[in-house]
């Protein structure tokens, strides 16, 4: 199933008629549409030079959480240790920012520019560990892809 996708995503990100961040968000629902168990596929980056993320383009249900702060959730911990954090069930995370209760496990892989981590996709599932090492490499695949439009 990934392979496809992602012979898919170059495509997709060189529209040309398409803002970044519209390329973005074309890319969340491609995803979400997809990948039967990606319910909510969103974009979160660095807000400036404050140490906090700021939610970018997304597909799924709205989030309250706009503005997270480095070290908090999921996110803000990947925005920290630079390495990706795979939660196969959200109950079981103290350190752990709901978005809905609907939501059972995560997926969030760091976004590098030049080496930097500058960002983060971030996967919300309804399903019960779901995500394998081929998620992991997938996604690293479309921030690597990501990177080069940013
Ligand atoms: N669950 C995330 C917060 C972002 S929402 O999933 C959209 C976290 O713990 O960082």
């Amino acid at each position: 199933m990934f392979e496809k996708l992602q012979s898919k995503i170059p495509t997709l990100l060189q529209a040309e008629n398409l803002s970044t961040d519209e390329k973005l968000k074309e890319l969340c629902l491609f995803l979400k549409n997809e990948i039967p168990y990606y319910d909510w596929v969103g974009f979160y980056f660095r807000n400036g030079e404050k140490e906090e993320l700021k939610l970018g383009p997304y597909a799924g249900a709205p989030t309250d959480h706009e503005i997270i702060p480095f070290g908090k959730g999921i996110c803000g911990q990947v925005a920290l240790s630079n390495s990706n954090f795979v939660v196969p069930d959200v109950s079981a995370q103290d350190n752990y920012i709901a978005c809905s209760i609907s939501v059972r496990s995560e997926i969030v892989v760091p976004l590098f520019v030049n080496g930097k981590n500058i960002g983060q996709i971030d996967i919300d599932s309804e399903t019960p560990d779901p995500f394998s090492e081929a998620d992991e490499r997938f996604l690293e695949f479309v921030n690597r892809e990501v990177a080069k439009i940013l």
